[in-house]
């Protein structure tokens, strides 16, 4: 059966290890692996906009040996109403890997399950699997080693309900961290995800806690993550949501409340001033432009891991 990478869990805690393993052995080497010598095609379609991660796979594909097909909805069939199990069809003829950056995750769901080649989540509204993975594996870099992930204690502060949370919460547990969401009422992360991180931490010693207090979250953490107040799509709300999040804010008294030396992680883009302030976000113990960096590696890794598989 072909393996896809739609959602966090779908790599087992001895999978996720072997790919973070990879990730760093691309940091050291970038063309350790080159599965797609010839070169072989991936389709990588955004429905929504990017840069960090239109950039990564077109240069870790381009690394791994391979062809870039970059496209977008708007300028092809699937905007006009072609089907998604058409596409997958038509592209899996043709091309080794699809990535996809779309809404629904049963979009993406309807093209793994017409794909003979495996399909991966560039980021849903409901989760965003490879940038936990690069955030992870730059997590591993600076901590030395990968199994340094295990019994973390991960703190995520903000939008409690967007793509970033859920994937921490499962990615995290798959890691045998203890994940913390400090989030505001009506935005607590997709109820089914937590009950599948809670089911994931009892086999790997990690932990999930849920608070509305900012302060429980980030006590004695040894990293401090968070994301964007408006996540693409919720524009609309974009002034109700910064008074909402006001109180959860990343500013120098949290971090001081996280254990000495915490990793402060921002998948990015982020907005100085809103969810993290500029001198926690420029300051020493933030990490944010390794994690950028890893996600060129971090990709590259899964697409080399999939196609092995
Ligand atoms: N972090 C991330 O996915 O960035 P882009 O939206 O720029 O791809
Ligand atoms: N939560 C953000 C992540 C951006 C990379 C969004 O979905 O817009």
């Amino acid at each position: 059966m072909t393996q896809h990478f739609l959602r966090d869990d779908d790599l087992s805690p001895a999978q996720q290890r072997e790919v973070l393993q990879l990730a760093l052995d691309f940091r050291n080497d970038r063309y350790v692996k080159q599965p797609f010598l010839g070169p072989k095609a991936v389709a990588v379609i955004f429905d929504k906009p990017s840069t960090r991660t239109r950039v990564s796979f077109s240069t870790g594909i381009a690394e791994l040996g391979g062809y870039p097909l970059i496209m977008d909805s708007r300028t092809s069939q699937l905007g006009r109403g072609e089907s998604i199990a058409d596409t997958a069809r038509v592209l899996d003829r043709q091309v080794s890997a699809i990535v996809w950056r779309t809404f629904g995750q049963e979009r993406i769901e309807e093209m793994a399950a017409h794909s003979q080649v495996p399909v991966v989540n560039a980021l849903t509204d409901l989760f965003h699997p490879c940038q936990i993975l690069a955030d992870f594996a730059a997590l591993a870099d600076e901590r030395g080693s990968v199994s340094a992930l295990q019994g973390l204690d991960f703190a995520y502060v903000g939008d409690g309900a967007n793509n970033m949370a859920n994937s921490y919460l499962l990615g995290g547990v798959t890691a045998g961290m203890h994940v913390r969401i400090g989030t505001p009422e009506g935005y607590l992360p997709n109820p089914e995800v937590v009950a599948k991180a809670e089911q994931i931490a009892e086999q790997t010693g990690g932990s999930v806690l849920v608070t509305h207090s900012n302060e429980d979250a980030v006590r004695g953490a040894d990293v401090v993550a968070t994301d964007t107040w408006v996540s693409m799509g919720d524009e609309a709300q974009s002034e109700q949501r910064t008074t909402v999040f006001e109180d959860y804010q990343i500013n120098a008294a949290t971090l001081d409340l996280a254990a000495p030396g915490a990793h402060v992680l921002h998948c990015l883009p982020a907005y100085r001033g809103k969810e993290i302030t500029a001198d926690v976000i420029d300051g020493d113990q933030s990490i944010v432009w390794l994690e950028a960096e890893y996600r060129l590696h971090a990709q590259k890794a899964l697409l080399t891991w999939l196609v092995e598989q």
